[in-house]
C-alpha cells in the first residue's frame, strides 16, 4: 500500500517537523497549511533532502478548502492513507465573559471543525482500501482546565472525543485514530525559538524535565503512531511530566 500523508499545519512547527519525518520515511507528503509560502518552504526542504511533497493551500476551517485540498492530493498522489490533523490556534487568551461569538467560532473551527471535515471526507475512502491512520493533535489542555483557555480548551478536549470515536467507530475497517497531548513544544506557538524568555522560564521550571519538547520529538510520536497497527483511540502525552505532579512540594 503506498503511503500518502496529508498533514496540516505543516508550514510550522510540529507539522513542519512530521511532514519532514514522514518524507524521509518515503512517504509522499502533502504539507497543507493557510500560510502557502510556510508551506512551500517546507516542501522545497524536504524536496531539497531527495523527498516527495506538495504544498497546499488550506484554511482547515473551511468545507471547500478542505475538499479542494483532498481532490488535489488525490490528483497528484492518490486517495491519502494518513491523515495528520495537526494546524490548531490558541488565542485570542481571554475568560469566558470576554470571549466573543466571532474568536470562539474561529478557534472552534481551526481546531475541531478541520478534524470532522478531513475526517468526514476521507474515512469512507480509506475504508475502501482497508488501510488508515490518522492522528490528531490535542494538548495537555485537552486534558485540565487553562485560565483564559477556554474555547482552545474545549477544542482540544473535543479532539480527544472524537478521536475515541473514530477508533471506535472504524477500527474494524483497518483505519486506526491517535491523539497526541503534547506539553510545551518550542514553536511559535509554544515557546520562542531563540530566546529563553520569563514563560519558558516558568514553564521549564514547573516541568520535572526543566525542558520543553522539540517539534522533532512530536514527529517521532507522529511517526511511531502511524507504523503501528494496534494503537487505536489512544492519547499520547509527551509533556516532560508537567501533568504528573500537583506542583505543590519538591525534594
Ligand atoms: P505553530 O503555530 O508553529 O504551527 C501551526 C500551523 O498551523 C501554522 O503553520 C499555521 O499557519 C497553521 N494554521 C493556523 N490556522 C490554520 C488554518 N485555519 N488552516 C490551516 N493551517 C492553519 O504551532 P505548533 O506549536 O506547531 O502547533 C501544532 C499543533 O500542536 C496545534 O494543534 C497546537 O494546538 C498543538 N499544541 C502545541 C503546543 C505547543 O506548545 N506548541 C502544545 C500543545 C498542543
Amino acid at each position: 500500500m503506498e503511503k500518502i500523508a496529508i498533514v496540516t499545519g505543516a508550514g510550522n512547527g510540529i507539522g513542519a517537523a512530521t511532514a519532514k519525518k514522514f518524507a524521509k520515511a518515503g512517504i509522499k507528503v502533502a504539507v497543507v497549511d493557510i500560510a502557502e509560502d510556510q508551506a512551500q518552504k517546507v516542501v522545497e526542504e524536504i524536496k531539497e533532502s531527495g523527498g516527495e511533497a506538495m504544498a497546499i493551500r488550506c484554511d482547515v476551517s473551511k468545507k471547500a478548502d478542505v475538499e479542494s485540498c483532498i481532490t488535489q492530493v488525490e490528483s497528484a498522489y492518490g486517495v491519502p492513507t494518513i491523515l495528520i490533523n495537526n494546524a490548531g490556534i490558541g488565542g485570542p487568551f481571554h475568560r469566558v465573559d470576554e470571549v466573543t461569538e466571532e474568536e470562539f467560532d474561529l478557534v472552534f473551527g481551526v481546531n475541531i471543525k478541520s478534524v470532522y471535515l478531513f475526517a468526514h471526507n476521507l474515512l469512507p475512502k480509506m475504508k475502501e482500501l482497508g488501510f488508515g491512520r490518522i492522528v490528531n493533535t490535542s494538548s495537555i489542555q485537552g486534558m485540565y482546565g487553562s485560565p483564559g483557555s477556554s474555547s482552545y480548551v474545549a477544542t482540544k478536549h473535543a479532539v480527544i472525543g472524537y478521536t475515541k470515536t473514530i477508533a471506535a467507530e472504524w477500527g474494524k475497517y483497518g483505519i486506526t485514530c491517535n491523539a497526541v497531548c503534547p506539553g510545551f513544544v518550542q514553536t511559535a506557538m509554544g515557546a520562542q525559538d531563540d530566546e529563553v524568555d520569563d514563560y519558558t522560564k516558568k514553564v521549564m521550571s514547573m516541568t520535572p524535565t526543566h525542558t520543553i519538547a522539540t517539534p522533532d520529538e512530536l514527529a517521532d510520536m507522529m511517526f511511531f503512531l502511524i507504523e503501528q497497527g494496534y494503537m487505536n483511540g489512544s492519547v499520547n502525552v509527551m509533556d516532560g511530566g508537567i501533568t504528573c505532579h500537583v506542583g505543590i512540594m519538591d525534594v
